[in-house]
This record gives C-alpha cells, structure tokens and sequence, in this order.
C-alpha cells in the first residue's frame, strides 16, 4: 500500500528547527556546486521546494538586483519571510502545477524529489523549465550509507536497525524510493544533459553533536507513523531516538548526491 501524503510537513512543531538542522548541515555542499556551476549576478533561478530558505537566500545574494529567483513550496510559511528584492516566492506543487519552460539559467531542488512518488515525472517537468544553456542541479538521498558504527553494545545496535526498518518502511509505504540519489545521473543524462557533473556528500556523527540534530527531530517527525507500522513500540521507538543523544553512538548520514548538467544549446 502507498500513501503519497508528504511525511514532513512544515506546520509540524519542530519542522523549523529541523530543515534549519538540514541546511546547516548540507549547505556547504549545495554551495559548492553552485560555485562550480558559475551561478552570476544577473540569473534567472528557480529554486523547487525551497523549505527553510537558505539556498533561495544565497541565490539572492549572489544574482543581485538584476537577477531574479523564484523559491516554490508547497508550504511557504519559512520562505516568506525573506526580504529580497530579486525574489518571488511562489506558494507550488511541483507535482501537480506546471513549470514555465525554458525560462531559467538554473533550476535547484535538493531533498524533494526523493519524498515524492511522482520524482521521475517531476524532474522532467524541472528539466523542461531550463533555458537552452542553462542548467539543472538536484541534489537527492541515497539512504543505503545510513548506518551505526560497531564497538557498542550490541542491544543498541539492535534498537538502531529496529528503528530504521520501521523508518524505511514508513518511507517505502509513501512512495519514497530509497537511493534515488543513485538513479539520479543517469536519469539527467538521459534527459539530454550535458557537461555532467557529480558529488556525494555524508559524515560520521555522534549522538548529541551538533550533526545529530537533522536526524534526531527527522526521526522524531516520523515516530506515529512508525509505531503505526506495528514493527516497533512506543517505547521502543523512544529508546531508539535516544540513540541520537547518546555520545557513544556513531552514526553514518544518507549521502546527499549532487547531480548537474547543462542543457544544449545556446
Ligand atoms: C526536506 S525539505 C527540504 C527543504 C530544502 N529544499 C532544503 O534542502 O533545505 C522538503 C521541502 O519540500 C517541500 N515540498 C514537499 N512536497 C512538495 C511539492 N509537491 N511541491 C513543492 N514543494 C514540496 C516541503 O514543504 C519542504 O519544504
């Protein structure tokens, strides 16, 4: 059975924090592709699913007042409240509106994709809205890195694995495919991208750093649907979120896989 319903809504309580955790933790990379794309004053970007905000941010800073950004969301209540002048934020479901085509130097998305059933389709429609030489940069999961570090006790290593199978069930059950991230070049490429490019991104973490924190209010956003699953109890399923507090834990996060082309032409 597949329930599509988006599992991190942005009303949650907590879901500030945690795509701020997000953003602190990935932007770097985000950053350092956008660098190595040569985003510049005066692009026409679209920024998909922008959440937090701070990628849309960066874009504004870096195409200055003779550029313009578009930032999407389904739930644009963290987006609106950025003050630039370049930028128009666009309450969008990617899923089921459309996409102006051929209209920007660069169309982003990082981490949506990979919620959605519909990915395959939604990246085509992104592709589309790419100007004749502009280019296209998703940056999506591939949660097969996702592990616990041996050396600790063993009954925290099963509560570790207890706790993720009922995560990747819940994820599996809304439509999520897994390692996207791995399908992801190829699936730009044949699309008819050129000058592809690639990175990967992940880290080991310890329980109660401040790299726990995205994955800790993650998991917490995902506890009654888990429990719902039947495969862990609530009790359990609060253990195992106290793995992400626990300095003897060491973790290793999803790899973020960065994918970017250039669209012929132009
Ligand atoms: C995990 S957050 C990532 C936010 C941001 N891209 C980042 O990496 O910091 C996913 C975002 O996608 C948005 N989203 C989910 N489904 C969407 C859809 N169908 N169309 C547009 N945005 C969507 C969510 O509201 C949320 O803000």
């Amino acid at each position: 059975m597949t329930d599509a319903e988006y599992l991190f809504d942005n009303e949650w309580k907590m879901a500030h924090e945690r795509v701020a955790a997000l953003e602190r933790d990935r932007d770097h990379a985000s950053i350092r592709c956008l660098e190595a794309i040569g985003v510049a004053a005066g692009w026409h970007c679209l920024e998909i699913g922008g959440g937090a905000g701070s990628i849309a941010a960066w874009l504004c800073r870096r195409v200055g007042p003779t550029g313009r950004v578009v930032a999407t969301d389904t739930n644009t209540r963290f987006l609106a409240s950025l003050d630039y002048p370049c930028l128009e934020v666009l309450t969008h479901d990617v899923v089921t509106e459309a996409l102006p085509t051929g209209a920007f130097d660069i169309v982003h998305t990082r981490a949506v994709l990979t919620h959605l059933p519909e990915a395959d389709s939604v990246l085509k429609k992104m592709a589309g809205a790419v100007k004749p030489g502009g280019w296209l940069l998703v940056e999506e999961m591939d949660f097969s890195t996702e592990a616990i570090a041996p050396g600790i006790d063993a009954g925290l290593i099963h509560l570790w694995n207890k706790g993720m199978r009922a995560v990747n069930l819940v994820q599996r059950q809304h439509g999520m495919d897994l390692i996207f991230g791995l399908r992801l070049y190829s699936m730009v490429r044949d699309l008819g991208f050129i000058s592809l490019a690639s990175e990967g991104q992940t880290c080991m973490f310890q329980g109660g750093g401040p790299r726990s924190e995205a994955y800790r209010l993650t998991m917490e956003q995902l506890q009654d649907p888990c429990v719902a699953t039947g495969e862990i109890n609530a009790q359990e399923f609060a253990d195992f979120l106290a793995l992400f507090s626990n300095s003897s834990c060491v973790m290793r996060q999803f790899l973020l896989m960065s994918v970017w082309g250039r669209r012929p032409g132009a």
